[in-house]
């Protein structure tokens, strides 16, 4: 089924030269980029971004992190969109993400794992729209 995924290069992909990779392995594997925009996060964002952690203990170092420098922001579409792309990112601890995967190959720190990937349709829906608003359904 054709849907939608939102993707974000984080701060230190974006810091480490891993936009063009990480936009090239998403066009090679058959999706396709709607949307994509760089910018720094406003605080505000990343916490509504982030609101199904907001009582974890690593809230706020997310959040500062997230916000430390340029993101840039993806609307990705194709067939399964969302869980191939999670299946691409690897693991949340690049410690456990398979080689081969974005995570499994460029990042070895849980706080610091390079990409972001809607995780459902639910959220996927929550953060096109936070991210998108213009975009169309
Ligand atoms: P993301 O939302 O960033 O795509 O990552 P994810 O779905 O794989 O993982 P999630 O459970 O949603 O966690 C969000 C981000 O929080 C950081 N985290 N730190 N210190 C820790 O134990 C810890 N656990 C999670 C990670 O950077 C993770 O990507
Ligand atoms: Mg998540």
């Amino acid at each position: 089924m054709t849907e939608r995924s939102f993707v974000m290069v984080k701060p230190d992909g974006v810091a480490a030269g891993l936009t063009g990779e990480i936009i090239s392995r998403i066009e090679r594997r058959g999706l396709r980029i709607v949307a994509l925009h760089k910018a720094v996060m406003a605080r505000s964002v990343a916490e509504e971004h982030y609101d199904e952690h907001r009582q974890r203990p690593f809230f706020d170092e997310l959040v500062e992190f997230i916000t430390s420098g340029p993101v840039v922001l993806l609307a990705v579409e194709g067939d399964g969109a969302i869980a191939v792309l999670r299946t691409m990112m690897g693991a949340t601890d690049p410690k456990n993400a398979a080689p081969g995967t974005i995570r499994g190959d460029y990042a070895l720190d849980v706080g610091q794992n390079i990409i972001h990937g809607s995780d459902a349709p639910g959220s996927a829906a929550r953060e096109l729209a936070l991210h998108f608003a213009d975009l169309d359904a």
